[in-house]
């Protein structure tokens, strides 16, 4: 017998369609969602955690690239595979003076990526390691991504730290985007809302991959000039200015993206004094890490109060902005330049 017999069918009452909101829907959920890997200058690494002669395997975009620093303090980044028969190099590689060696039969490889040794002194192969596009500035290590393979077509900047303390440094590995770090920056309403800041006035200007908001406000009841340079999306230089106090509190926050829904969120806090920079340098060193500690905390955790948001949110595609969020509109047609040609237009 048929599944439906003709009764079975006679019997079935017909479904009224009837209109529902294009809001409501019955179907499965979406959730959280990709955007392609972007293109330009992302930090692999702070300069400080790889030491002369150390190899390291570290997650960059959907791979694993190995990091070395020759004995000289030359950092090097490449594929990790080697040419010769395809041993890991974050495996049992080793660095001997300013050569990378390999552990399955020890090609040796110098700081050009070319093979100049064979352990057992034949010529060696005409061969050399993928090396990667590297730059090391103020304290990181940037690898350069582009999807086409194009070499780097801007630079990043040398900050000027004269008068500034050492540094504090923080790593966290987020679920999302690193994109939301930069559109931190873009986005004047939350800080009010969700960091408390009061007076926010935001302004933008942008130049080609570099994008720069300066906001006033008041925080602590005090007066605040804040600046914020993105130099694409992996990089972005918040400097806050407390003019009463002569202070400049200043972050370098990174952000790079390790798989399609998980980033590596880094961060490196300084701070300047007017009066304390004049200070002899042991006493600047002792005033600097008290004022520092506490500075730190305040980034962090204000910082801290973008996480759940960071990591839970949805990439909206067309968001539906309010009066007051003109940078973020800005902001998201700038980030398209670091897209594959066509993926957020
Ligand atoms: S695989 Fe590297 S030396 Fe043979
Ligand atoms: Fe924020």
């Amino acid at each position: 017998m048929d599944a439906f017999s003709t009764a079975e069918q006679d019997s079935v009452v017909p479904i009224t369609l009837i209109s529902a909101p294009a809001h409501k829907r019955s179907a499965t959920g979406i959730g959280q969602i990709a955007l392609p890997y972007p293109n330009g200058w992302f930090a692999a690494g702070f300069s400080h955690q790889l030491l002369a002669e150390q190899v390291q395997r570290v997650s960059f975009m959907g791979q694993e690239l190995v990091l070395y620093r020759t004995a000289s303090g030359i950092a090097r980044a490449i594929d990790p595979y080697c040419p010769h028969l395809g041993a890991h190099l974050g495996y049992g590689g080793k660095v001997v003076g300013e050569e990378l060696v390999c552990p399955f039969h020890g090609l040796a490889f110098n700081p050009d990526g070319l093979c100049v040794r064979t352990a057992g002194g034949q010529k060696p192969p005409v061969a050399a390691l993928t090396q990667r596009y590297t730059t090391e500035v103020d304290g990181v290590i940037f690898v350069w991504r582009h999807q086409d393979d194009l070499p780097p077509y801007w630079q990043l900047p040398v900050l000027d730290r004269a008068g500034f303390s050492q540094g504090r440094y923080e790593n966290f590995v987020l679920q999302g985007l690193c994109q939301d770090m930069t559109e931190n920056s873009a986005d004047p309403l939350h800080f009010a809302y969700l960091h408390g800041l009061q007076e926010v006035v935001t302004r933008h200007q942008e130049d080609r991959h570099q994008m720069t908001y300066t906001m006033q406000a008041k925080v602590f009841g005090q007066a605040v000039n804040m600046k914020m340079r993105c130099f694409g999306l992996g990089y972005a230089v918040g400097e806050a200015e407390f003019a009463r106090l002569g202070l400049i509190a200043r972050t370098q926050a990174l952000g790079t993206q390790i798989t399609p829904l998980s980033w590596d969120f880094r961060m490196i806090d300084t701070i300047r004094v007017e009066r304390v920079s004049r200070l002899p340098h042991r006493l600047q060193r002792l005033v600097y890490a008290a004022l520092l500690l506490y500075i730190h905390r305040w980034f962090v955790k204000t910082v801290k109060e973008d996480f759940d948001v960071w990591r839970n949110r949805r990439f909206v595609e067309q968001p539906k902005l309010i009066a007051g969020e003109g940078n973020m509109a800005v902001y998201r047609r700038w980030t398209t330049q670091f897209y594959p040609q066509g993926d957020l237009e």
